[in-house]
């Protein structure tokens, strides 16, 4: 950091006027509800359509200019990253013609250097969530001609990428040559979240056809990073996937690390596997004691802790939806009233908005259309079904509308201040902000929808891909004896534990094989924690919802906020997060039992300005390069 040393710097910051809350909470009526929807599937098919008449088959759609670019592999990156965008909508009609014409026109032998990050979560991704949703009947999407093509096509994609994860680390490459393998002189960095946050789509990959190396390559890589991570259990930006040394030492929640975090606990939703489990409470834990200075995120150097950056970062967003699912509901209800705060001051959030000037970050002014917020406002509103979260959805769709919309599709901001538009359109666009806005309203309007109302729970990647806990997927079979299971059986954990995918990928017999798992079960702070709590939802007896640890969404998607509140304890103490606050009593699924819970209103409306109060040696004013 080549930043101007400061002398000690106490932040404080007392800007009355800075977040005047224009939230009225006039509430949003279903009637309302119904139309935001109806507006958002049509804000779907202007930038859809534009892709598919302007820039088809190339990636991504330049929508002011009305043509196209190839930003990853030249294989229609938008059309695949949008499929089960389309299916959710309900669009029989493009969804069938969409995959046909993948089947038929997509390959992969081509020499191409891609990131092994971008493919596994939008290409990977994509094509699996389609494949899940076109062979299956109960999703009523099934395509009566659909021969598995999609499948095969994933298949022999994530083959070309395995000769990057061929490093001493077992992390892998950054890019990857798809003919050709690794690139002679290809970097030997990558960063955190680049190297975990591929489990999702390989491991459904490895269950679906039956071959184990995709699962073992990438828990494989979680292992190589986490056991890198600082004495705090921080883990670092970027590390040498040769040597292990980390070559960029700050550790944050938001870019270049952010869905590492995720893909822990959703890795372990989707496949009960407790190893992710295990290491995603213990880096959860020491995020939120050094990361966290309620209600903003900072980032710390991993090994002292030291403050290095009081800067909101637009990736961060993703963190409050990504406690919902842990079921640690009080934090995420304040940080993404302090996100939201932001997006209101300037109509979107800047890529960097720094906490100690409270200004957009230089260099980092732009909104390229990301999901994260929404994202949160999704998870928030399915968690509380708070109103509140239906107003800054409508907040943000109207922004949205008013500065990004374009002659061809919506358009990246440049810059938030000035909301000048840029000729860009990120396929996460359809694939992600358009469907957790959808996705929102259409709860609100009474869900009629593969997530909400579908045969199975689903998975969301870090692209927005709905990954299905079938049983082929998730449960080998259905007495905690599928793979990675646990069952409390009053025997040493250890017995029920595997780390060994390829013995026990048919799932009938466990044996403790890891070593590594060991430094998990001993730790203190599993022995100290209520474990069974956090573990019996994998026992027999129990709803699929508890099975999951989400199970207080089930009780109110099922009920209205009414019975919600009237949750009996009984359920309560079933229902343990997967989070749980050992230094205290209190449930922290609190607000979800309560509906009414004015912290948010609060929040929103006393017009308190979120302050960060630190104390820090430098504050650091420069750009930093970005790799998201
Ligand atoms: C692959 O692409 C590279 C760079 O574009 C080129 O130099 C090389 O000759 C190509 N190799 C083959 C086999 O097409
Ligand atoms: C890799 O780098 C070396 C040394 O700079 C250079 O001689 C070689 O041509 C490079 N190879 C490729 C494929 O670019
Ligand atoms: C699973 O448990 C049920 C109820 O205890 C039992 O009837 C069934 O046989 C068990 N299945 C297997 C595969 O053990
Ligand atoms: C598990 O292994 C034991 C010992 O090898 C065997 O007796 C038992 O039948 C196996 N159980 C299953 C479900 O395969
Ligand atoms: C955990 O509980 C303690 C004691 O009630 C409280 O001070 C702390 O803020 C809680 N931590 C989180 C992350 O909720």
């Amino acid at each position: 950091m080549g930043a101007p040393k400061k002398p000690l710097l106490l932040i404080m910051l007392i800007l009355s006027d800075f977040f005047v809350s224009e939230i009225l909470a006039e509430g949003v009526t279903k009637e309302e509800a119904k139309q935001l929807r109806d507006e958002v599937r049509e804000m779907f098919y202007h930038a859809f359509d534009g892709y598919m008449k302007h820039a088809f088959p190339r990636d991504e759609l330049k929508p002011l200019s009305c043509g196209g670019e190839d930003t990853l592999g030249g294989y229609a990156l938008t059309l695949i990253d949008s499929l089960d965008t389309l299916a959710l909508l309900g669009d029989r009609e493009q969804f069938t013609t969409s995959v046909e014409w993948i089947g038929k026109n997509i390959r992969f032998d081509i020499n191409k250097t891609v990131s092994i990050f971008e493919t596994t979560i939008r290409i990977l991704g994509g094509l699996l969530s389609a494949h899940l949703i076109a062979s299956d009947y109960n999703t009523g999407m099934r395509i009566p001609s659909y021969d598995d093509e999609l499948l095969h096509l994933a298949e022999d994609l994530a083959r070309r990428m395995l000769p990057a994860f061929d490093t001493p680390t077992g992390i892998p490459f950054g890019s990857v040559n798809l003919m050709h393998g690794v690139d002679e002189n290809e970097s030997k960095i990558t960063s955190t979240a680049g190297g975990g946050t591929l489990t999702l789509e390989f491991g459904v990959l490895s269950r679906l056809t039956n071959d184990p190396i995709f699962e073992q390559v990438t828990k494989n890589a979680v292992r190589g990073l986490w056991a890198r991570r600082s004495r705090i259990n921080l883990v670092g930006a970027h590390i040498d996937v040769f040597s292990g040394e980390w070559t960029q030492k700050d550790a944050g929640i938001g870019t270049s690390i952010d869905s590492f975090y995720e893909y822990l606990l959703k890795a372990y939703l989707l496949f009960g596997d407790e190893e992710y489990l295990f290491i995603f409470q213990e880096a959860y834990r020491a995020a939120m004691v050094y990361l966290y200075n309620d209600p903003w995120y900072v980032e710390v150097n991993m090994n002292s802790a030291a403050l290095v950056w009081p800067l909101f970062n637009s990736l961060q967003a993703f963190w409050p939806g990504l406690q919902v699912l842990a079921g640690d509901i009080e934090p995420a209800i304040r940080t993404h009233a302090a996100f939201f705060s932001v997006w209101k001051r300037y109509g979107f959030t800047p890529e960097g908005f720094n906490l100690a000037t409270f200004n957009v970050q230089q260099g980092q002014k732009s909104y390229p259309l990301r999901p994260e917020l929404i994202e949160s406002t999704y998870w928030l509103y399915k968690a509380t079904r708070n109103p509140s979260y239906l107003d800054a959805g409508r907040d943000m769709l109207a922004s949205l509308q008013y500065a990004a919309r374009c002659t061809c599709g919506y358009c990246h901001i440049s810059d938030v201040e000035f909301h000048q538009q840029e000729d860009h359109m990120e396929s996460f666009f359809l694939a992600e902000t358009v469907k957790y806005l959808w996705l929102l309203f259409d709860l609100a309007a009474g869900p009629d929808n593969l997530v909400e109302n579908g045969p199975y729970k689903y998975i969301f990647s870090t692209e927005g891909h709905l990954i299905p806990t079938t049983p082929q997927i998730s449960l080998a079979s259905e007495n905690c004896s599928y793979l990675g299971a646990y069952c409390r059986s009053g025997k040493l954990v250890q017995e029920t534990y595997s780390s060994d995918i390829v013995n026990d990928f048919r799932g009938t017999n466990y044996s403790f094989s890891g070593t590594a798992a060991t430094n998990f079960f001993s730790s203190p702070a599993f022995h100290k924690s209520p474990s069974s709590g956090l573990i019996k939802g994998f026992c027999p007896g129990l709803t699929h919802g508890q099975r999951y640890g989400i199970s207080y969404i089930d009780s109110v998607d099922n009920n209205d906020a009414e019975s919600a509140r009237t949750t009996n304890v009984d359920d309560e103490a079933q229902n343990s997060p997967v989070f749980v606050n050992h230094s205290s009593d209190s449930q922290p699924s609190d607000s979800v039992e309560n509906p009414d819970n004015s912290n948010y209103h609060e929040l929103m409306e006393n017009q308190r300005v979120p302050q960060l109060k630190i104390e820090t040696r430098e504050t650091v004013d420069e750009e930093r390069p970005r790799d998201n």
